[in-house]
């Protein structure tokens, strides 16, 4: 199958590769995995005091198409407020990317990443 150049483009070059320690302030960590193929998905978040994610890497084992889905959402997230994040939708990392139909599920993968992610930076702010 052919990758469109957006995909090729993240793929080839990832944004924001790696994770982060445990021991930062205002890390959490999101780990996905998609039952359509068995890919793993981890996105960590780190916020800031005011409620803003400053920054943000990821590590997929997966696809190409998950890969620069988990790349591109670690730079949408960026500058945004918990909420803002939480609203980005799989479809609008589908037509960022021109993911075909069968490759709908990798960006499914992202977002419910960064949900993930979300819920256990809220969960660690309420403990
Ligand atoms: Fe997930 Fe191919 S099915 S990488
Ligand atoms: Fe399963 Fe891409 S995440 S094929």
């Amino acid at each position: 199958m052919a990758y469109s150049v957006k995909v090729l483009d993240h793929y080839e070059n990832p944004r924001n590769v790696g994770s982060f320690t445990k021991e930062e302030e205002g890390v959490a960590t999101g780990m996905v995995g998609a039952p359509a193929c068995g890919d793993v998905m981890k996105l960590q978040i780190k916020v800031g005091k005011d409620g803003i994610i400053e920054d943000a890497r990821f590590k997929t084992y997966g696809c190409g198409s998950a890969i620069a889905s988990s790349s591109l959402v670690t730079e949408w997230v960026k500058g945004k407020s918990l909420d803002e994040a939480l609203a980005i939708k799989n479809t609008q990392i589908a037509e960022e990317l021109a993911l075909p139909p069968v490759k709908i599920h990798c960006s499914i993968l992202a977002e419910d990443a960064i949900k993930a992610a979300v819920a256990d930076y809220r969960k660690k702010q309420a403990e």
